[in-house]
């Protein structure tokens, strides 16, 4: 579609110029900019099922290839499993001197994503694309996230009695981490690093990430 397709059809079919949107509540930059991982969490905030339910939400209305919607959602909460979850999960590889997350910090939500489906490249990227959605909302309600990839696989299953397979785990909380994003050539080393208690992420500059 052209890029002022829209416009165009609006303008022939009422025969003005379409009003301007007011724009409410975040915007997609502000979302994404606030949607960093997050490896320490204030323990005095206790997210709620209810919370974990408006986040995996989102999933019902995000593209899936083939549409197929294989992707289902496993819920733990601090008392529903957290402290089991915690030995199985693995944070912060590039640290591996923090022996992240500090103690007194440690997530105490999880939503666990798991596939009804052989794994497959069309699987993966619906998995990208409902981790990536249910970050933006958390941050939108305030809350923060750290995707996770490295864990016990089939410890998880058989502690919490998986009925699927899990791929990957999503951990909820309300961050206490100080993180700043350092804009990068795509030459320069992409692991992050702190410095004074401060969290910094590389991100290759947008420049540097086109083609042509
Ligand atoms: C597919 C995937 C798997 C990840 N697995 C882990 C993990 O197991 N442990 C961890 O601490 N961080 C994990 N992360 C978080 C990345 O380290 C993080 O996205 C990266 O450092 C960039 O930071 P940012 O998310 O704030 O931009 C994972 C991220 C993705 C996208």
């Amino acid at each position: 579609m052209a890029d002022n397709y829209l416009e165009k059809r609006y303008e022939e079919t009422l025969g003005c110029n379409k009003p301007k949107v007011k724009r409410i509540g975040h915007t997609v930059d502000q979302l994404l900019l606030h949607s960093r991982s997050c490896r320490g969490y204030n323990k005095n905030y206790i997210v709620s099922r209810a919370e974990l339910e408006r986040i995996v939400g989102v999933c019902s209305r995000i593209p899936s290839g083939c549409n197929q919607q294989v992707l289902r959602y496993f819920l733990v909460t601090k008392d529903t499993g957290a402290d089991q979850v915690l030995p199985l999960i693995r944070m912060g590889a590039a640290l591996p001197e923090l022996h992240l997350p500090f103690p007194g910090t440690e997530p105490e939500a999880f939503i666990i994503c798991c596939t009804a489906a052989a794994e497959s490249k069309l699987v993966d990227v619906d998995l990208g694309i409902a981790l990536q959605s249910m970050a933006l909302k958390a941050v939108e309600m305030g809350l923060n996230t750290l995707m996770i990839g490295a864990f016990n696989r089939e410890k998880l299953k058989a502690t919490l009695h998986l009925p699927m397979e899990p791929l990957m785990l999503m951990a909820v909380g309300k961050g206490t981490e100080r993180i700043e994003l350092v804009p990068v050539g795509s030459d320069a080393p992409r692991a992050y690093y702190r410095h004074d208690g401060t969290h910094y992420v590389p991100k290759v500059r947008a420049s540097e990430l086109l083609l042509n």
